[in-house]
């Protein structure tokens, strides 16, 4: 194995020297919008995450075919299966290989500069390669995520898509022998574009009893867009309460918040519900259910008591 690495380090730098270099190990396919599995050759743990993600599902989604009447709605296409992607801009319906979505070159390959672009200056002989800070701004999930976008600008939040959806860890962007020890490790960004899950801590929520009423305000304390945020998607939230009297329940009742009105960034949203009795102790739990989930997914649970 190392003897092995000493002759192709040795076969690298007797290379190197060599003022076609780039030439010598250009794989001209990669730059003509291969299919995704052909990244995989090199990038094998990004594919492997972006596999796993929505956007590997954007064409094939069972939702979207049905909402889309079988595709045939064409203003609903050019996001779930573009050709380029471009910060702030809506992207161009792609011709083939649609049933991958969301995918590598449509992210990354730009005709305009004939190579793949990304957040990194790199020496990546099988590709040309740009650097591109659009890469580490909002910017590139605007023209497709427009409306959380346009919520996220108001917040005035420091923090980007990406270093929530994308968290990024020190790694090797290539994964093939002997290549990958010629590259330094650098931030690898998560391609699973976690759908991530707000939880206890990033919600708070008070009860007052006034006149037969419970009043029950949440507050979004963390998460820097409406939550549940969508395009075009229906995800909800639930809000269920109940109330106590010396642990016998009183009321049940839940009530269901839409995509239009959901919690907005530190914005604080009250909720009646209107009982007979004054409990003692009311239970508030929260549910959710994604836009393309069947079953609703618990957030949390506060048990609280009413002075
Ligand atoms: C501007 C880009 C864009 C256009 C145009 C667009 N979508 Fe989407 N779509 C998105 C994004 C981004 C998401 C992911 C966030 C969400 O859930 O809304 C999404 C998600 C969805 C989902 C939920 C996920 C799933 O697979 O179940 C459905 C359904 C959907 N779109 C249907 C449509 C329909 C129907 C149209 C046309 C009326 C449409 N889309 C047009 C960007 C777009
Ligand atoms: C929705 C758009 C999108 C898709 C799809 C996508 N990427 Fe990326 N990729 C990005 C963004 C954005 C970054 C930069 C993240 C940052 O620096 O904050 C990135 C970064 C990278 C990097 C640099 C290392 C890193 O993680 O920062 C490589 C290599 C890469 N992508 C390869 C791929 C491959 C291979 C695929 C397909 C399996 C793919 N990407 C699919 C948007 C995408
Ligand atoms: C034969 C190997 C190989 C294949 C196949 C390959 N790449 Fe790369 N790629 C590299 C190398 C090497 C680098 C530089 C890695 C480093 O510097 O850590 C790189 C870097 C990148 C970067 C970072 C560029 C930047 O400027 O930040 C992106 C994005 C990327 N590749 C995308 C892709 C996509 C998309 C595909 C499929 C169309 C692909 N690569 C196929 C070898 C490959
Ligand atoms: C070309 C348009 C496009 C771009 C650019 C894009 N997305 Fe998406 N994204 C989509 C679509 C379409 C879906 C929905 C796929 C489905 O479920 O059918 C989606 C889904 C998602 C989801 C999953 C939502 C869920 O309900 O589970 C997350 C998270 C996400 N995108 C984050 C990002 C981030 C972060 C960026 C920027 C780095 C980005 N996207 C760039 C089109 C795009
Ligand atoms: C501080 C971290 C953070 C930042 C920054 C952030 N998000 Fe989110 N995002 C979350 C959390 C947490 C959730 C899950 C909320 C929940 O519980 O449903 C979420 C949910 C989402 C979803 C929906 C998944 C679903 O269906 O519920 C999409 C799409 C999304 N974010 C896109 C974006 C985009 C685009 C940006 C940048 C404009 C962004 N987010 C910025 C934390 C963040």
């Amino acid at each position: 194995m190392i003897t092995r690495l000493v002759f192709f380090l040795t076969a690298f730098f007797v290379i190197a020297g060599c003022e076609r270099l780039e030439k010598l190990f250009v794989e001209e396919d990669l730059l003509e919008r291969p299919p995704s599995k052909r990244c995989a050759d090199c990038h094998q743990k990004i594919y492997n995450q972006w596999k796993t993600s929505r956007h590997a599902q954007a064409w094939v989604s069972e939702e979207f075919i049905k909402k889309t009447k079988n595709r045939t709605k064409t203003k609903c296409l050019s996001c779930h299966a573009p050709l380029e992607v471009k910060a702030g801009e809506k992207p161009q319906l792609r011709d083939k290989l649609r049933e991958e979505g969301v995918n590598c070159f449509s992210c990354h390959y730009r005709e305009e500069t004939d190579s793949i672009h990304g957040p990194y200056k790199v020496f990546s002989p099988p590709h040309y390669s740009t650097y591109n800070p659009e890469y580490t701004s909002a910017r590139i999930c605007s023209g497709c995520h427009k409306k959380t976008y346009d919520n996220w600008i108001k917040t005035g939040s420091n923090k980007n898509c990406q270093e929530c959806h994308m968290p990024s860890k020190k790694d090797r962007l290539i994964q093939k022998f002997p290549f990958m020890y010629f590259h330094s490790k650098k931030d690898l960004h998560n391609h699973s574009f976690l759908p991530l899950k707000a939880d206890e801590q990033d919600f708070s929520i008070t009860v007052v009893y006034k006149g037969k009423a419970l009043m029950v305000s949440v507050k979004n304390l963390a998460v820097p867009h409406t939550v549940p945020t969508a395009q075009q998607g229906k995800p909800k939230y639930y809000l269920q309460i109940k109330g106590f009297e010396r642990k016998e329940t009183l009321l049940s009742e839940s009530e269901m918040i839409t995509p239009e009105n959901g919690f907005e960034y530190k914005r604080e949203k009250t909720f009646i519900f209107y009982v007979d009795k004054k409990p003692d102790e009311v239970v508030v739990e929260l549910y959710r259910k994604l836009s393309w989930k069947k079953e609703r997914e618990f957030v949390l649970k506060k048990r609280l008591s009413i002075d």
